[in-house]
Parts: structure tokens; sequence; C-alpha cells
């Protein structure tokens, strides 16, 4: 029996309260999940933009192109909504010019040095696409397909689900990896995104959201005042290229301690080889964690507008990436010129390079497992 009519007829009844409470109980109406059209690839694909919301007013806009968020509205400390994420107003710059705005990463999210891994006897050849190594998964990664996406209302919140098919070979992976997405918008002002992957053969995954967050609203200046805290003692310290040495380094000491809450921009200047490397910070976190249990990675707060942004997640890493290569050349949403450190990521994920570390958490997955992990970006104010 089709239940929706009797719904909305007892809807029409009683009355919904304004928080989109039922008058008669304390079950949330929901709110409609909208989906339109967010134009064609180049290839002349369709895809289509899903627009979240919840009680609070927080909104998500995520499109099937890579599985992308393009809009994250939430309140700072005077009720005011901001997108917080940077991104662009149409689909061909997503295609032509992104530097993986908010989109999903993989096969291998981070970086695989010199595009060469080996499983069980048998080494894989990649594309570098980042210097002489392989990044986010190769030339035409994850965020550069379009996705299978569906709206689902669940307990937690709307939601929308992505899912697809990465065919054995693509990008040089062995396997049919059938993935499956689900971004939930809860009550709590929480994205959630629970990530799931399956294989026929053994492989290697390693998959993240690559948001680029500005808690003042993108668009609204640099990073550099926004305090970060990283629930890690150690980092994964690279060479020239960005590839983990494979030492699990102490932050005591050092600008990459995070462990209290300090400014990005309070040691990002200082002389110290690893900066130097990353151009900033773009390093890899070991989280003080126990097994893939959901914790705290990081907590950010934005002191001007009082946002807050807490990261949880089941990975046992996060890279923090300052933004070091916007250079003013891109133009985004309501033309917001996006210049040096003007966003910042927090990739929650498996060590870069892992398949190439033996010491590290290992990323293979075979026939028969479940790839499963969650994370959460949790949004509220001081
Ligand atoms: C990498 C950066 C890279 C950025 C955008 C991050 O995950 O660590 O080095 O520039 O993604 O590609």
């Amino acid at each position: 029996m089709n239940s929706k009519p009797v719904r909305l007829a007892l809807a029409a009844m009683i009355g919904w309260g304004a928080s989109g409470c039922c008058s008669l109980c304390s079950k949330k109406a929901e709110i409609k999940i909208m989906k339109e059209s967010f134009g064609k690839t180049q290839d002349g694909i369709a895809v289509d933009c899903y627009t979240l919301k919840n009680h609070n007013g927080v909104e998500m806009k995520a499109i099937n192109y890579g599985a992308t968020i393009i809009a994250l509205k939430v309140p700072d400390q005077n009720g005011k909504l901001d997108d917080v994420v940077l991104g662009f107003d149409k689909l061909a710059d997503y295609e032509t010019k992104s530097p993986y705005f908010g989109c999903i990463v993989g096969r291998y999210g981070n970086r695989i040095a010199k595009g060469h891994f080996s499983l069980n006897g048998v080494t894989y050849c990649l594309a570098t696409n980042n210097g002489p190594n392989s990044l986010h998964g190769g030339l035409k990664g994850f965020d550069k397909v379009v996705w299978q996406a569906k709206e689902m209302q669940t307990a937690a919140g709307p939601a929308v689900v992505f899912t697809r098919v990465s065919k054995d070979g693509e990008e040089g992976y062995p396997g049919d990896l059938t993935l499956k997405l689900v971004y939930t918008l809860t009550d709590k002002n929480e994205v959630k995104i629970d990530y799931t992957a399956t294989t026929d053969k053994d492989t290697v995954v390693n998959l993240t959201n690559h948001s680029y967050f500005n808690l003042a609203g993108q668009g609204h200046g640099d990073i550099l005042g926004h305090e970060m805290q990283i629930n890690a003692s150690h980092f994964t310290p690279v060479d020239a290229t960005l590839i983990p040495t494979g030492e699990l380094r102490p932050v005591k000491g050092t600008p990459f301690d995070f462990t209290k809450p300090i400014t990005i921009g309070a040691r990002i200047t200082q002389s110290d080889e690893q900066l130097k490397f990353g151009n900033g910070y773009d390093h890899n976190w070991a989280l003080d964690k126990d097994g893939d249990d959901l914790c705290c990675a990081a907590r950010v707060v934005e002191p001007q507008r009082g946002r807050v942004m807490e990261v949880l997640t089941t990975e046992p890493g996060v890279q923090f990436y300052s933004g070091n290569f916007l250079d003013g050349t891109l133009a985004g949403k309501a033309g917001k010129v996006y210049k040096f450190r003007n966003g910042f990521c927090l990739e929650t994920q498996h060590y870069p390079d892992s398949p190439n570390h033996p010491n590290f958490p290992p990323t293979i997955l075979r026939p028969g497992q479940t790839y499963q992990t969650t994370t959460i970006y949790r949004f509220s104010t001081k």
C-alpha cells in the first residue's frame, strides 16, 4: 500500500510545526530532496544535482559527476548561513580545471610512488600525473566519472547514494571494484559519508572526499587564522615529491604539532624542510587511535564567525592540505577568486603510498572482503 497520500492528508489535518515537527508526535517531517539537472559532460552524459536540507536549514548540494559536494551552507554564531566549500558554478569547470574540489578521489586517493605497486608478485603500472608519481587515481580517477545516483530518506536524515563499478584495468588497477557511497545530512548538522566497496580480484583501495573548506565562507580570504587541532602525535614525513619516507615521526617540537589548537598560519612559514617540500602543510597525520573505530580526527574553529568543524573517521590517517597550490588563477562560485591558501582539506584516508610501505596499515582488498569506512564532518558554533 502507498502510505504517502494518507501521510499528506494527516499532515494537512494536524499541521506541521515550523521546525518541521508534527504537532502530535516528535517525528520530524521529511524535507523533500530536490533533484535538478546540472548540465551535460563534454561527452554528453547528463549530470544531476541533489539538494539535501535538514531541519536546521543546513543545505548540501552534491552532483553525480565525481560524487562531488558542490555547496554546503552552515550557520555561523549569529545563525547566518554561508557556503563553506570551494567549488564552481559550472560543470565544465569541474571537468577542466578543478583541483579536486569536493569530489571523491580513488581508486587510490593520494600518491603512489612512481606509479608502481606490486601485488601477489605482479607489478601494476599507473599513469604518473603528479611529477614522477600517481595522484588521486590517475588521469581519469573517480573524480572525473559520472556515478549512478539515487536519493534516499534515512532515519538519520536525507541522503544521496552514489554507485558505480570501476572495471578491471581502469587506470591500471586490477579487479572489478563495486562501489557505494552514501552522503547523509543529519539533524546534528553532520555530513556523513559511508564508503563501501567489494572486488572480484585482489586490489588496492583508498577513498576520500576532497572538499576544500573555508569556515568563514568560500571566497572569504585565506584560512591561516583558522584554529586547527589534529588528534595525532605522529605524521608521515615525505620526500621532495611528497612521497612518505616510511618513517612515523613524532610531531612534538615541530610545526606539525596540532595536538593543541593553534592557527594554521602560526608556523606555516617557518624554515622547516617538510614545510618546504609541501609548500606548507600537505602531509598525512597518523591518527592516535586503535583499530577502525569512529573517532575524532580533527577540530577546526574559525574565530571571526565562530564556525566549528569536527572531523570523525574510521580511517587511520588524515591528509591536511593547506591549499598551497591555489594561486588566484581559479574563479570559483559567484566569481570568487581562490587565492593562495584560501581553502584547506582534511582528507581522511589510509596513508599515502601504502601499497609500497609494508609497515603502513594495509590497503589491499580481496574478494569476499568489504571495504567499509565512515567519515563525518560535523558543524557547530563556538
Ligand atoms: C594533495 C596535494 C594536491 C591536492 C590537489 C591533495 O590531496 O596532497 O598535494 O595538490 O590534493 O590535487
